[in-house]
Parts: structure tokens; sequence; C-alpha cells
């Protein structure tokens, strides 16, 4: 009896994540790397290194979220980095080819950031590839053949949009109404009134600052898709009280919050020219999307479901 105790307590030990990063840095080269790609993962838009490859006032961070030991990526919701690394080369059916843990990191840029695709294998690429291979140091190689996710992320994101898909397919203007009202009383505090954010504390969720420049994630972005970002929603905020809203309030509050005004994405104009940016790893080479398309795809009318 209690040699099986003892087995089943390894065991899950074995198979329990920890949501943090381990003691300590590696030394040398490798190290230095670590530390560079934390510091641009804190700080994308105003780095050095990446400022130019961002078009907006959000950092890794903003998605990617800090847990109880304060790096970047151990939060324990949805999108954690713990474990990420060991899931790469991985399928992804967006681009239709197995990516790497850079090719991943740098299309971010280009959606969430709202910027350009950085060129593989520059510093900042490699940086944050160490830094998010540090956070997973220890986890078993699980190479994944359905999404470009790390284990955990398997488990609880797919999941996760195919149900609130079915719930937002339903939408209608009332639906929006609601959202309005679940993103004054849950979201606004901090997000601001319309989406703008509290600068140096707070992300923007949409819209543009005084000079017209966006101030977050574009239409090409995971978190621009209403299941998507459901998904995230309801597994992270609102910040340290995730999966505090009911189903039917998080659905509503992101139907309003990605009704908002918010970039185009067209592919061709995220991608350096190709002399500068070399091999791109995509099948895909056309793809656009807008507030509107992105309703569409879900079947939804984008003026009706704000009652305009
Ligand atoms: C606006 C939110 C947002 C920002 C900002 C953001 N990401 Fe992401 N990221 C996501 C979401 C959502 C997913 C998972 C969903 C998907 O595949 O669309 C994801 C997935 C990832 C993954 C795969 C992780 C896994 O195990 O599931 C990596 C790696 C990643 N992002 C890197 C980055 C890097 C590097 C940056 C900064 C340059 C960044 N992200 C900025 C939202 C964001
Ligand atoms: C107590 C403050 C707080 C509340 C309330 C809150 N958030 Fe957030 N939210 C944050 C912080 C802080 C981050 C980014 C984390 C970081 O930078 O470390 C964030 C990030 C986000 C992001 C990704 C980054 C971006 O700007 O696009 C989205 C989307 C988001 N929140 C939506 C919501 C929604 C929807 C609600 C209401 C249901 C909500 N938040 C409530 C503090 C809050």
């Amino acid at each position: 009896m209690k040699k099986l105790i003892l087995f089943l307590s390894l065991a899950s030990l074995m198979f329990a994540f920890e949501y943090k990063a381990p003691a300590n840095y590696p030394s040398g080269e490798v190290g230095e790397l670590v530390k560079l790609g934390e510091d641009i993962v804190n700080n994308t838009d105003t780095h050095p290194l990446t400022k130019d490859l961002v078009g907006n006032k959000l950092q890794c961070k903003s998605c990617h979220l800090k847990g109880s030991d304060g790096k970047v990526g151990t939060g324990e919701g949805i999108s954690s980095w713990i474990g990420t690394a060991a899931a790469f080369p991985a399928w992804s059916k967006r681009e239709k080819t197995v990516q790497s843990l850079q090719d991943r990191s740098n299309n971010c840029f280009m959606r969430s950031m709202n910027g350009k695709r950085p060129i593989i294998d520059t510093e900042a690429s490699m940086a944050i590839a160490a830094y998010i291979t540090w956070l997973s140091e220890g986890h078993t190689i699980k190479m994944n053949e359905k999404g470009p996710w790390s284990v955990h992320n398997t488990k609880l994101y797919p999941k996760g949009v195919k149900h609130f898909k079915a719930i937002q397919k339903k939408a209608t203007h009332a639906n929006y109404v609601a959202g309005k009202a679940v993103y004054a009383s849950q979201c606004a505090s901090c997000h601001g009134q319309n989406g703008e954010g509290i600068a140096g504390a707070f992300p923007p969720l949409w819209g543009k600052d005084a000079n017209g420049n966006w101030l977050s994630y574009n239409t090409g972005a995971g978190m621009s898709k209403l299941d998507k970002a459901a998904a995230w929603v309801k597994s992270n905020m609102p910040l340290g009280q995730g999966n505090s809203l009911s189903d039917q309030e998080v659905a509503d509050v992101v139907i309003y919050m990605n009704a908002q005004e918010r970039a185009p994405f067209d592919l061709k104009t995220r991608l350096l020219p190709k002399e500068e940016m070399g091999y791109y790893n995509s099948k895909v080479l056309e793809e656009k999307h807008t507030v509107e398309t992105n309703f569409k795809e879900f079947g939804l009318d984008l003026k009706t479901i704000k009652g305009e």
C-alpha cells in the first residue's frame, strides 16, 4: 500500500505542471540570451531590438501573463508558456506547415503586436526562444500534431474555443448590449471606458491614440477571433479572477470588445521584403481580415450585432 501511494504521488509530481521559472538562469552566453529574452517579452514595444517591429502598445506579457514568481508566461491560465518549448516543432493549421518555436513567436509580432515579422533567428528571435525554452526545463518533449501550443494549452484551449464558438454563433444585438454592461462593470476600471487602457499599468484593448496610432492587437491575431478570445478571457480575466464570469458573460463581453475598431490584417503588408526577410515558413501567402470578416466567419453581421 505504502509503495502504491509513493508511486502515485511520484507519478502525479511527474505529470503536474509547476507554474514557476527554474530557480537559476543558465550560465554563460545561453544565460545572457535568456535574460535578454526576458527583457524583450517584458518591454516588447520599447525594447531597442523589437520596437520597430511592434505597431501597438502591448508587450508579450500583456497576454502571456506573469505567475506568482513574477516571470512573464508562468501564469496558470491559457497561453502559459510553461512547457511550450517541449511541443515544438508543431503543426500549425494557420500556416499549413510544421513550425519552430521561433516561427511561432515571430508570427505573434505581425498579429498580436500589430507589427512586422522579425527575421528568423535574429538576436531578438533567438532570445525570446531561449527564454521560453528556459521555462520548459524539465518538461517532457511531446510534439503537437494538432496545434502550435504546449501540452498545457492543448488540454484547455481547443476545448474552450469549440465551446464558445457554439455559444457565439447564436449572438444577436442583445448579446452586444449585455456584453457592454459586463465590460462596464468588470473590465473598464482597468482597461478604460473606451478600451484605451492606462499607460504603464493596464494594456489597451482596442482603438487608436490621439495621434491615430493603433493601440492593441489587429484582426489577424488569435485574440481578435471571438471564440479564441473568449477561451482566453474566461481563463485569465478579470486579472487574478479567471473563471469567475459565467460562459455567457464571457461570450458577450468578447463580442462587445472585438466589435470595436481594430487594425485590419493583410499578410502581405506584414512581411518584410523577400530579400530582407529570407525564408517564410508558410504555405499560406494570402490572408486578410477585418472586424467585419471576423464576425462574418461566425455567420454574424457586424452592423446588426452593433444595432447600427
Ligand atoms: C494580444 C494577446 C497576445 C500577445 C500580445 C502575444 N500573444 Fe502569443 N499568443 C496569444 C494567444 C491567444 C495564443 C494562443 C492561441 C493561438 O494560437 O492563437 C498565443 C500563443 C503563443 C505561443 C504558443 C504558446 C503555447 O504553448 O500555447 C507562443 C510561443 C507565443 N504566443 C509567443 C508570443 C510572443 C513571443 C509574443 C510577443 C512578441 C506574444 N506571443 C504576444 C496571444 C498573444
Ligand atoms: C484589475 C485589473 C483588470 C481587470 C478588471 C481586467 N483586466 Fe484585462 N488585463 C489586465 C492586465 C494587467 C493585463 C495585462 C497583464 C500584464 O501586462 O502583466 C490584462 C490583459 C488583458 C487582455 C490582453 C491584452 C490586451 O490589452 O489586449 C485582454 C484581451 C483583457 N485583459 C481583457 C479583459 C476583459 C474582457 C476584462 C473584463 C471581463 C478584463 N480584461 C478585466 C488587468 C485587468
